[in-house]
């Protein structure tokens, strides 16, 4: 046998393996990615040497026989999937394919752009507008029966009314994430096992023998097609499908949109892509289709796929790879993390070789060991953790990892008080605390000082220039200049920048000090309170406690700091230094647009570009250049620009007038909006 196709063999049986696993158990082993990447391989292989090609290769085939726990159910017409694609130019390439075979321009083409909800397939059969049954996928051909429970499900409707004939309504059964959140919350509370991710726990609550168990989860159903051979709905593209079926009561996707043009198609697409954790639910991609129904008959199907839609998979933010080693890494505070040691690996589109596993509770729960695949996770803006080991009974597995009893930085204990989940090192003299001590006092959201980051701060420890933050204000350039890779261009630039930063006003101050639990919203609301750190530091805890965005928890935690006899130190070294103790005020004018995004696009009469922005700011707003779902308005001036335009139209963000400028910044609303 050659080696390629062995190779293909393998690859079938994992990924029957990983079917079975996924489809019929509801447990998956590994993260979609890495499944993707094996039926890529294969396809790959299959591409090179058609005989590999076997009438059970998943190139060929659909999900997974259903599970004989069910009634099996044929479907009237096969339950189709989709093809993939991972990235705007093979997206493009399929719009290419799509316009030669149609004969037509790529723009002269309209597309529906769908999210991809990570749910799982439902057939819903209606005779004569009743709910007659529902199935799920299975093979594609044969579904399981689970009427019962979709009968559970409150946004699958039982009648359509009066219609003719048979017809069925597909979609997907999905959990929204808060729905999710919830279901383990309870699972948590009854000691029952949770689910690790909404996808499976939809699965898994569908696919109940017990309907019971099925009415009990907040199951939701989104509607994104229907075979209908009489055309009882009498709808001829995929927009018109989708507005008749809200009609009728079901939910469908609300960002759904029709758009001209493979362009258009593609930018809306990558929308999604942006959007994906604004939306309810967990999306694993965007499904495009050709809208035209006619033109979606001509272009035909495949035994396994439509050749009119495409699923646009979006990176994933789940990989496997294997754990190295797991270290130990000490904050600011003391506290101890553990952290992974990983082989570097592509997850949500970046490499990462670091992700935490929070506490020493999380490793033991994880059970992760140094030499395990493990799968790793990064979602959005949040920081990449380890989510679990995957397991592989063929392998002897290394010793449970153990939590180091001595800080890996200075050797002094590391212990865990009361109740906490943390363990910390309580050496005061740390360097590993000093150093992240001076690193978060320098930093963007506190006293910003250009050029002080994590390796000239080392440096100056190192030195025994710092041996704490007050003494950054006494650096000398004469001393700087002696340090390895600081010239006197550098040190003089150092020097300048902590001079400024004495400057910045107290809140971000009250940042830097690293205060526990007061971040830059709760810094801010104290600064604008006491306007000076002499006040908040004489302040009652009574007072702390009734200042809006100052909790009992906040207030205890500034009361203790202030007092504490190094903190009482350490500010008398700032004030003798000149660094600012006080909150300028913002000419006490009202915070109409407190916390509110307004962008300005062109020119207001009366304001250059950088005026309008300072009158938001002073007001307590922010100006970004680029618009949001999260923007409060766009405020539109002269010879706006139109991508600002057009996004807000599609995010549904007021457009307001010039003219209605003033009475926003006085008034934080306006009177009217512009089309
Ligand atoms: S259309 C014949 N639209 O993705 C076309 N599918 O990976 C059938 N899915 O089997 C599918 N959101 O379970 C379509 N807006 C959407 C979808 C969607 C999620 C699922 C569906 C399908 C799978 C293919």
């Amino acid at each position: 046998m050659s080696t390629a196709s062995e190779r293909a063999a393998w690859l079938r049986e994992q990924i029957a393996r990983h079917n079975d696993a996924y489809f019929v158990r509801d447990a998956p082993l590994i993260p979609d990615a890495d499944y993707d990447e094996l039926v890529r391989e294969l396809r790959r292989l299959e591409q090179a040497d058609p005989s590999l090609v076997v009438p059970s290769s998943p190139s060929q085939t659909v999900g997974a026989a259903p599970d004989v726990a069910f009634k099996p159910i044929a479907h009237r017409e096969a339950m189709l999937s989709l093809d993939n694609v991972f990235d705007e130019s093979e997206l493009r390439a399929w719009a290419d394919r799509v316009s030669r075979a149609l004969e037509l321009d790529p723009e002269s083409i309209a597309f529906c752009v769908e999210p991809k909800i990570d749910g799982l397939a439902l057939s819903i059969h209606y005779d004569d507008g009743q709910l007659a049954w529902a199935a799920t996928r299975g093979d594609g051909r044969t579904g399981e029966e689970v009427t019962a429970n979709v009968r559970t499900v409150a946004s699958v409707p039982t009648s359509l009314g009066a219609l003719a004939g048979g017809l069925d309504v597909r979609g997907e059964v999905f959990l929204a994430r808060d729905a999710f959140a919830e279901l383990n919350r309870v699972q948590r509370e009854r000691d029952e096992r949770e689910f690790a991710n909404p996808r499976n726990a939809a699965a898994g609550s569908l696919r109940q023998k017990n309907a019971a168990v099925t009415a009990e989860r907040a199951l939701s159903f989104l509607a994104y097609q229907v075979v209908d051979p009489a055309n009882s709905l009498g709808v001829t593209s995929q927009g018109a499908l989708l507005e008749k079926l809200g009609e009728l009561g079901y939910l469908v996707a609300a960002d759904a949109r029709v758009v001209l043009g493979a362009d258009a198609m593609v930018a809306r697409s990558s929308w999604f892509q942006e959007h994906r954790h604004d939306l309810p639910f967990d999306v694993d991609g965007a499904v495009i289709k050709v809208d035209d129904f006619a033109q979606r008959a001509r272009l035909g199907s495949t035994s396994r796929a439509p050749r009119w839609a495409i699923a646009r998979k979006f990176p994933p933010e789940e990989r496997t790879t294997r754990l190295v080693s797991i270290e130990v890494s000490i904050g600011r505070t003391g506290r101890a993390t553990p952290y992974a040691v990983l082989e570097p690996v592509v997850v949500a589109g970046s490499t990462v070789s670091l992700a935490t596993l929070h506490n020493a509770d999380q490793v033991a729960l994880k059970d992760v060991r140094p030499g395990d695949v493990v799968v790793v996770r990064k979602a959005g803006d949040v920081i990449p953790e380890v989510v679990g080991a995957v397991p592989d009974p063929s392998v002897a597995r290394g010793e449970p990892w153990v939590f180091p009893s001595a800080c890996p930085e200075c050797g002094g204990p590391l212990v865990r008080l009361g109740e906490e989940r943390d363990s910390y090192c309580v050496n005061p003299n740390c360097p590993a605390q000093l150093l992240q001590q001076v690193v978060h006092f320098a930093s963007r959201g506190a006293l910003d000082i250009e050029g002080l980051g994590e390796q000239r701060a080392a440096q100056l420890i190192e030195a025994g220039l710092v041996g704490d933050v007050a003494d950054l204000f006494s650096l000398d350039t004469a001393r700087l200049e002696q340090l390895e890779g600081l010239g006197a261009v550098s040190a003089a630039a150092l020097v300048g920048a902590v001079e400024r930063a004495k400057a910045q006003p107290l809140s971000r101050l009250l940042v830097a000090l690293g205060i526990r639990h007061v971040g830059p919203v709760a810094a801010r609301a104290l600064a604008t309170w006491f306007k000076a750190y002499a006040e908040l530091a004489q302040a009652p805890l009574a007072e702390l406690e009734v200042i809006d965005g100052v909790g009992p928890v906040i207030a205890a935690s500034v009361f203790q700091f202030v007092r504490s006899p190094e903190v009482l130190e350490r500010l008398a070294r700032l004030e003798r230094a000149g660094v600012t103790l006080v909150e300028p005020s913002s000419d006490e004018l009202d915070q109409t647009l407190r916390g509110r995004a307004v962008v300005v696009t062109g020119t207001v009469p009366g304001f250059t570009r950088e005026s309008a922005e300072a009158a938001i700011v002073a007001r307590g707003g922010t100006s970004p250049g680029t618009v949001s779902a999260k923007t409060y308005c766009v405020v539109v001036g002269d010879a706006p620009g139109a991508s600002k335009l057009t996004k807000a139209r599609t995010l549904g963000v007021a457009l307001v007038g010039a003219t209605e400028f003033e009475t926003l910044l006085e008034t934080g609303a306006w009177r009217a909006t512009i089309a």
